[in-house]
C-alpha cells in the first residue's frame, strides 16, 4: 500500500507495524470533515493561484463525488491505507489520477487532523446540545403533569422537608442547563480554523487562511502555527464537560432507582425500561437506569485517557495524540445514548400518588416550618430550635403526634403557641408558605415551569 511518506524509506516498515499504528478503524469517522476540508484547501490554492483553476477543479470534482460515495453510505475504506487522510487520497488518486498529487500543497496531516476534529467537534457539540434539550422538554412534561404532586425531600437521605416534585424535576434542568453552556463556551474555543499551519510552522506559499476559514464557516482563524497543531484542549474540555454531565445523569439516574423501590415507592419505571431476574420471577430491576448510573465510570476514564496521553507532550505534534480518538468518540456515543433513552424513559413514568400521600403525613417534616412559626413570632432563633428539638423529642419518646397535642400542652413548651398553629402540619401548607425566591412555593414553582417552557418552547 503506497504511503503518504514512503519514498525517504530505505525499506518497507513492518507490517506489525503498521498494523499498530493503523487508525483507518475508528478515523474513517471523520471522512466527511476530511473531504469538506479539503474542498475549501483546493479551493483556496486554486484562487490563489497555487494550482491552476483547471486543476482545481478537476480535484474539487473528484472530491465531490467521493463526499457523495461517502454520503451514500457507498465508500469503500481500504483498512490497509493506515488512515483517513491516506484513503482519501488515494481514492481520489484512483479517480482523477496523477493532478490529485497536488491536493496536499501547502498542508500536512498535523494541520489536517486538528480542523477534521475541529469541524467534528462543532457538529457533536450542536448535536449534544439538541439532546440535552429533548431531555430537558421531556422532563419539564413530566413536572408539568404532576404539577401538585408533594413529596418528602431528603438531606443525608433522611426525610428533611417537603417539597413539590415538580420543584425536584426543576433542579435537573437547571444543572442540564449549566451543561449547556459548559457545551457551548467548549465550542467557542473549538471554532479556530487551523489548517495552512502545515506540519509546524506555517507555509512559504501565498495561502488565504481566512478564506478558508469563511469557507468553512469557522468565526476565526488560529494564531500559531505552532499552538494550531499542538492544542487538544477542545478535545479535553469536551470531554470534561462530558464527565460532568454524565454525573448530573447518574445522580437523576439514582434519584429515580430510590424513588421506584418498594421502600420509597414514589414512582413506576415502565416495564420497557426494566428487566426480570432469571431465578426470582416476581422482580422488576431498574437496570437501564443503573447502566446510565455505572457510565459515569466510561466517561471519566475517556477523559482521563486523554488528559494523561497529552500530559507531558512536548509541542508541537507528536503521535500519541492519535490516541485521543477512540476515548473521544466512545465518550460521545455514550453520552449521546443515555440522553435519548432517559428523554424517552421520562416519558412513561407513573406517580404512585397514594403512596407518596401516606409519606407526606410524617409530622417531623415540618419540623422548620414550627420553628419559624416561633420566630415570626419574635422568638429568638436558637430558642425555637430547641422548643421544637424538645417537642419532636418527646413525643417521639411517648409515641404521640405533634398535632395530638392540646394548646394547653403546646403552651408548656411555648407561650406564642396559638389555635392557628394546627393548621401548619399539612404538607400544602407547608410548600405554600415558603416564600423566598426559588424556593417550592407553588406559585415559584409554576412561574419556573411557564418560564422554562417557552426557554424550551415545549409543546404541550
Ligand atoms: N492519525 C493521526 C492522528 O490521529 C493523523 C496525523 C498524522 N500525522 C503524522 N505526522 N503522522 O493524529
Amino acid at each position: 500500500m503506497k504511503k503518504l511518506w514512503g519514498s525517504r524509506f530505505a525499506k518497507a516498515t513492518s507490517a506489525l507495524a503498521d498494523k499498530f499504528s493503523s487508525s483507518i478503524s475508528f478515523d474513517k469517522r471523520l471522512a466527511v470533515y476530511d473531504v469538506k476540508g479539503s474542498l475549501a484547501h483546493v479551493k483556496m490554492l486554486g484562487i490563489c493561484k497555487i494550482i491552476s483553476q483547471k486543476d482545481s477543479h478537476k480535484i474539487s470534482q473528484g472530491l465531490n463525488s467521493i463526499l457523495k460515495e461517502l454520503l451514500a453510505g457507498k465508500f469503500k475504506f481500504n483498512p490497509k491505507a493506515e488512515d483517513i487522510h491516506t484513503n482519501i487520497q488515494n481514492a481520489l488518486n484512483k479517480k482523477i489520477g496523477a493532478v490529485a498529487d497536488k491536493l496536499h500543497t501547502a498542508r500536512s496531516r498535523n494541520d489536517q487532523i486538528a480542523l477534521d476534529m475541529k469541524m467534528y467537534t462543532l457538529d457533536e457539540l450542536t448535536t449534544l446540545i439538541n439532546f440535552i434539550k429533548g431531555l430537558q422538554k421531556s422532563i419539564l412534561n413530566f413536572a408539568k403533569k404532576n404539577k401538585e404532586v408533594i413529596i418528602p425531600a431528603y438531606t443525608h437521605l433522611q426525610p428533611a422537608q417537603v417539597v413539590l416534585l415538580a420543584h425536584h424535576l426543576l433542579a435537573y434542568l437547571e444543572m442540564l442547563e449549566r451543561d449547556i453552556q459548559r457545551l457551548n463556551s467548549t465550542y467557542k474555543i473549538t471554532d479556530t480554523m487551523p489548517l495552512g499551519s502545515c506540519a509546524l510552522s506555517g507555509t512559504t506559499l501565498p495561502i488565504d487562511r481566512v478564506f478558508v476559514t469563511k469557507e468553512l464557516k469557522f468565526s476565526q482563524v488560529t494564531n500559531n502555527s505552532i499552538d494550531s497543531i499542538s492544542d487538544r484542549d477542545f478535545v479535553m474540555q469536551t470531554l470534561a464537560d462530558l464527565s460532568i454531565l454524565s454525573v448530573h445523569l447518574s445522580r437523576i439516574a439514582e434519584d429515580l432507582i430510590l424513588w421506584s423501590t418498594k421502600e420509597f415507592d414514589f414512582i413506576e419505571i415502565d416495564w420497557a425500561f426494566c428487566t426480570g431476574s432469571s431465578i426470582m420471577p416476581h422482580k422488576k430491576n431498574p437496570d437501564i437506569l443503573e447502566l446510565i448510573r455505572g457510565s459515569v465510570g466510561k466517561v471519566q476514564g475517556d477523559l482521563s485517557s486523554v488528559l494523561i496521553m497529552m500530559k507531558g507532550l512536548p509541542l508541537s505534534y507528536n503521535r500519541d495524540m492519535q490516541l485521543d480518538k477512540p476515548p473521544f468518540f466512545n465518550a460521545l456515543d455514550c453520552i449521546k445514548e443515555i440522553l435519548e433513552i432517559l428523554g424517552e424513559l421520562f416519558k412513561n413514568i407513573k406517580v404512585s400518588k397514594t403512596s407518596i400521600a401516606n409519606k407526606i403525613n410524617d409530622e417531623s417534616l415540618f419540623s422548620v416550618d414550627i420553628m419559624e412559626y416561633l420566630i415570626k413570632k419574635a422568638v429568638p432563633y436558637r430558642q425555637a430550635h430547641d422548643t421544637v428539638g424538645r417537642m419532636v423529642r418527646i413525643c417521639l419518646d411517648k409515641g404521640r403526634c405533634i398535632s395530638d397535642l392540646s394548646l394547653a400542652e403546646l403552651k408548656r413548651y411555648s407561650d406564642k403557641f396559638e389555635k392557628d398553629f394546627k393548621n401548619l402540619l399539612n404538607a400544602k401548607v407547608s410548600v405554600s408558605l415558603k416564600k423566598s425566591y426559588g424556593s417550592t412555593n407553588p406559585l415559584l414553582v409554576n412561574r419556573q415551569i411557564i418560564s422554562w417552557r417557552k426557554r424550551l418552547n415545549a409543546r404541550f
